[in-house]
């Protein structure tokens, strides 16, 4: 796998970012990759993985929630979040706080161009809950061109579920996966909404 920043940093792939899931890290930065966003709204930062696929992949703005502070995510680490923070001080911005609480902030600050959605607990069941609760409070955040990332759907029922339901009110929002885009098989886990055929772009 190579991941590299054009231009002036980073050419190489830190394990401690993404070591545990290289294959979802390769498959979002190739996403980012090609749409380049201007501005990215991610969801749960926890160990970076996503984060630091998007922060390599593009020269967007990167806004991170999470509930645990960047002094808490992976202190032990050498690369994580707090490093991200450092490293991209100029594309990463990290908010502390609930996304109850934070993302409303957010509004009339930001439109953005990729929403990324992973903030929850280890508890599966409440995978889907999570899902409903931030796709609510951030969809309308999303520019006509933007696209929403919504992980954990193939690991919990309750998720696919939320996305039939906001489909079924939502109607202009379509549902893409990554191997409807040649990338990934049917088990990758996200599933993908869009205002857009997606396929189209990502040709
Ligand atoms: C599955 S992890 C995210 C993984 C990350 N996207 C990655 O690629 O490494 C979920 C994260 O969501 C955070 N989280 C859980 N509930 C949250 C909430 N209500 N608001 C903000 N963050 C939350 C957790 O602290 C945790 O760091």
């Amino acid at each position: 796998m190579v991941l590299e920043k054009e231009g002036n940093r980073l050419s190489r792939v830190y394990d401690d970012l993404f070591g545990h899931s290289p294959t979802y890290g390769q498959l979002y930065y190739s996403l980012v990759k090609k749409l380049q966003p201007k501005f990215g709204l991610e969801l749960g930062v926890d160990r970076g993985m996503s984060a630091y696929a998007y922060l390599c992949g593009c020269d967007g703005i990167l806004v991170g929630v999470d509930l645990l502070s960047l002094d808490e995510l992976y202190p032990d680490l050498t690369y994580n979040p707090k490093w991200l923070a450092a490293e991209f001080a100029d594309q990463f911005i990290f908010m502390n706080g609930s996304t109850e609480n934070v993302v409303p902030t957010l509004h009339e600050k930001y439109e953005f161009d990729y929403v990324y959605i992973d903030a929850h607990s280890n508890d599966i069941s409440t995978f889907g809950a999570c899902v409903a609760r931030d796709l609510g409070l951030c969809y309308s955040l999303v520019s006509d061109k933007g696209l929403i990332v919504i992980d954990d759907y193939s690991w919990s029922r309750g998720v696919g579920d939320v996305i039939n339901e906001f489909k079924h009110t939502h109607p202009e929002w379509v549902e893409f996966h990554f191997q409807d885009l040649g990338m990934g098989s049917h088990q990758t886990n996200a599933a993908l909404l869009a205002r857009y055929d997606l396929r189209e772009v990502m040709k």
